[in-house]
């Protein structure tokens, strides 16, 4: 073996090594980058498929618990939640503008369409009531069954415990959040 040999063999293993290197960092890479924004997909366009499949046995049973389930929430999952999932349309600081959504600030416990000036369908803003946490959890598991007609073009969060954490973020936007049920 004379010294070209040795090194192309060298050559070779180095290749060979940055391209297992590369393959390995980009399926990485790209499963992690491309993961939230499959999850959003899914949930926009689950609203249909999902209606017909597991949505309809899981919620009689999920929907009753948030009662319960809101001692134990994690606002700050919650909160990662929110910017993931409502970020686009939804504001969330006082006295936020408008998105596509109305500003999210001080909406539990709030009216029905709480936010001044905002243009919302009569499905949300002719509901009686209050939006209380029972509500939150149904609207928020599937707004078009809460309120038919709604514009507010989400599919909905399966999980209640996460439905538990969002809800416990939004409380929290308020100077006085009202009491835990
Ligand atoms: C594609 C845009 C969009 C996304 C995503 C979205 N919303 Fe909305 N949301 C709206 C619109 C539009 C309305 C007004 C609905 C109507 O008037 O029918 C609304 C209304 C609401 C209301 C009622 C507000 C009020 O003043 O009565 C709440 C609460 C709410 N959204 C929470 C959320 C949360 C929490 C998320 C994320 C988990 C979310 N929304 C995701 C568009 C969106």
């Amino acid at each position: 073996m004379d010294s070209t040999e040795v090194n192309k063999g060298m050559a070779a293993i180095l290749i060979a090594g940055i391209v297992f290197f590369l393959t390995g960092w980009l399926s990485v890479n790209l499963i992690h980058d491309t993961k939230p924004e499959h999850e959003v997909l899914k949930i926009e366009g689950a609203a249909a498929t999902a209606e017909a499949s597991a949505a309809a046995p899981a919620k009689s049973e999920e929907l009753p618990a948030i009662g319960s389930l809101m001692a134990k929430a994690d606002p700050a999952a919650g909160e990662g939640l929110v910017k993931k999932l409502c970020v686009s349309c939804h504001t969330v600081a006082e006295g936020g503008k408008a998105g596509v959504g109305p500003n999210l600030y001080g909406v539990v416990g709030g009216a029905r369409g709480h936010m001044e000036g905002f243009n919302y369908s009569a499905a949300v803003k002719g509901k009686a009531g209050n939006w209380s946490y029972d509500d939150l959890n149904a609207w928020l598991a599937k707004p078009t069954a809460f309120a038919p007609g709604t514009r507010m073009a989400f599919g909905g969060i399966k999980s209640v415990e996460q439905r538990a954490d969002v809800i416990a973020y939004l409380r929290g936007l308020s100077h006085n959040p009202i009491a835990l049920p």
